[in-house]
């Protein structure tokens, strides 16, 4: 035992300005006496006591702990080589710590139980086939009533009984003495038998007369009551979905930072529509809308309404772009291509490029055929003037429109004859310079552009070419999303039916004719797959990993 005083830990000291506590190879008195009295179980280790102003021994605490149904941490062994102090099961060694001090506290004894059941939702019934903890016995004495949880047989009720769970007067713990009962004797409510391990009819009180007898006596493998006394698993589980983190955020956070999210936007967009009524309310923005209403005149002799042949060339121009884009991006991201082409007539395997690139720059000519013939058509029918500015009052008026979006006052709808000026702005730039541009710098980065010659490359290199060429598919994109939402809240059915029917009527052929387009657009893009390339590629050149 002195080999034990002498293992013991120093702590702080107990007075200020003093030796730290214990003395070297001294350990307080009431510690030598508790260690005496379990030479019974030598190979527990002792607990340290402090000295007599500490409330109760640290034993009596420690084996007080479960009783108010939180675990006891371990902590550094007693002795070297020793395991954590004190073992987390209820041993043999760690009962008779309990009981040994059961005389003075009775509650003690609840050490047998095992440690996470909160008091108020312990099971006051004994489960069968287990040992009934003690605790559950004991919750009643606080007078709450408990929880009821999953039944104990399949089928059976929510257990415990409705009887059990009737709060139980009972006089608190504290104000029982050493000779009472131990809680766990107090008899359950519930008419169930009790099962002999669980509450030992001699053993409990004796236990509390006499810590060695129970010292003997192993308790049985307290079952962990699978009731509703388990705690309650904490949302903060790592386990938990709404604790994996998205990115920078729980699944919760990214819900309630999108609510905020689109409230503020839906607030923003509120707060700008209402200032542009307010600025367009205002004396000399109304002349300013009288005189550029948002569209400009169309000159002398323009066409009325919109010809098939225009909304082939759109259908057409849609269904390329689509996939013209996804290629695109495919290029840009692809570390591996699945697989390689080499032009039928290059020398030597020169102008070898991945399959995706391949497809891209065939989509990429069919696009400017389209788009020549397009524009040979506008000029040939006169239909460039509905897309091409022909006077500076595009810009005010463009400006105009814009303002009357905003406002969510829609310019007037009347595309059949004549686009807003933003439109025309959208539509020429769209058509005369995104383009054009796209073909430029998509060329000048293709097999096609002249490798030697150098006074030509100096002037325009490849570089420039790389650093336009994405932003241009950018401004498709951004233009493709405004478009067509406009489309379709400007009057859908009409729209359409201009562009894909070719009349001014609200019906639904042009709908549907839109709809059936979008099949053949989705059908390309299933089929757009190496599997399928690979052949039609192979019919103009050599298709290989
Ligand atoms: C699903 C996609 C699309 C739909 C539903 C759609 C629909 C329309 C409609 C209804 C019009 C006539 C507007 C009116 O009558 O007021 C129109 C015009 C136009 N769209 Fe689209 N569009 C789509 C995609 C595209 C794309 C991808 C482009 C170009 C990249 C484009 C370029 C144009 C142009 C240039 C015009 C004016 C044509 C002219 O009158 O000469 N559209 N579009
Ligand atoms: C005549 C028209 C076009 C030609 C000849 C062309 C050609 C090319 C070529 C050769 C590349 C490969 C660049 C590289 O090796 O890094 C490329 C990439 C790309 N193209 Fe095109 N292209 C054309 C039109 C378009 C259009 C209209 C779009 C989209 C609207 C587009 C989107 C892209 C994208 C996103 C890339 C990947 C860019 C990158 O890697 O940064 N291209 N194009």
């Amino acid at each position: 035992m002195a080999a034990d005083a002498r293992n013991l830990r120093r702590g702080l000291p107990r007075r200020p300005g003093g030796d730290a506590w214990p003395p070297p190879g001294e350990a307080p008195g009431g510690l030598v006496a508790a260690s005496a009295r379990t030479t019974a179980t030598a190979s527990t280790p002792t607990v340290p006591a402090p000295d007599a102003s500490m409330p109760i021994a640290a034993a009596p605490a420690v084996a007080a702990a479960p009783a108010s149904g939180r675990r006891l941490r371990s902590g550094l062994p007693r002795v070297a080589g020793g395991g954590a102090w004190p073992e987390v099961v209820a041993t043999p060694g760690a009962a008779d710590v309990g009981v040994r001090d059961a005389a003075a506290a009775p509650q003690h004894a609840v050490v047998e139980e095992p440690p996470p059941a909160p008091p108020v939702s312990a099971p006051a019934a004994p489960m069968p086939g287990g040992a009934q903890p003690a605790v559950a016995a004991a919750s009643p004495a606080t007078g709450g009533a408990l929880r009821r949880g999953l039944p104990r047989v399949a089928g059976g009720d929510p257990w415990p009984a409705p009887s059990a769970v009737a709060p139980v007067a009972a006089p608190p713990l504290a104000a029982r003495s050493a000779a009472e009962p131990l809680p766990a004797a107090v008899p359950p409510v519930a008419a169930e038998p009790v099962p002999a391990a669980v509450v030992p009819d001699s053993a409990a009180p004796s236990a509390a007369a006499s810590p060695a007898a129970s010292v003997e006596r192993k308790p049985a493998e307290p079952e962990r009551p699978v009731s509703p006394a388990a705690p309650i698993v904490p949302a903060s589980t790592p386990s938990s979905p709404t604790t994996t983190r998205y990115g920078p955020l729980t699944r919760t956070q990214w819900v309630g930072a999108s609510v905020v999210g689109v409230l503020a936007i839906i607030g923003a967009a509120t707060i700008v529509v209402q200032l542009t009524r307010w600025f367009l309310g205002l004396d000399f923005m109304q002349d300013f809308l009288a005189s550029y209403p948002g569209e400009t005149p169309l000159p002398e002799g323009a066409p009325v309404g919109l010809p098939a042949w225009l909304g082939w060339q759109h259908f057409f121009n849609v269904f390329l772009i689509v996939l013209i884009i996804r290629s695109g991006l495919q290029v840009r991201t692809e570390k591996r291509p699945p697989a390689y082409w080499t032009p039928r007539w290059a020398k030597g395997g020169r102008g070898r490029i991945s399959l995706s690139l391949w497809f891209h720059q065939s989509l990429d000519i069919l696009w400017l055929v389209n788009g020549v013939i397009f524009v040979v058509l506008l000029f040939a029918t006169g239909q460039w003037m509905r897309v091409v500015p022909t006077s500076w009052e595009v810009v005010p008026n463009a400006v105009s429109a814009g303002l009357q979006y905003l406002s969510l006052d829609w310019p007037l709808e009347n595309g059949w004859v004549n686009y807003n000026s933003l439109q025309v702005l959208a539509y020429f730039a769209t058509i005369f310079i995104a383009a054009p541009l796209a073909a430029l710098t998509g060329v000048r980065m293709s097999g096609l552009w002249p490798k030697n010659a150098t006074a030509l490359n100096r002037a325009y290199p490849v570089e420039w070419a790389r650093a336009v060429h994405f932003p241009v598919m950018l401004y498709f994109v951004a233009f493709i999303v405004v478009h067509v939402t406009l489309v379709f809240l400007t009057g859908a059915l009409r729209n359409l039916n201009h562009m894909y029917a070719a009349q001014d009527a609200d019906g639904w052929l042009g709908f549907w004719i839109f709809v059936a387009s979008l099949v053949v657009i989705a059908a390309a893009w299933i089929a757009a797959r190496p599997t399928l390339l690979a052949p039609v590629a192979g019919m103009f050149g050599k298709v290989g990993r």
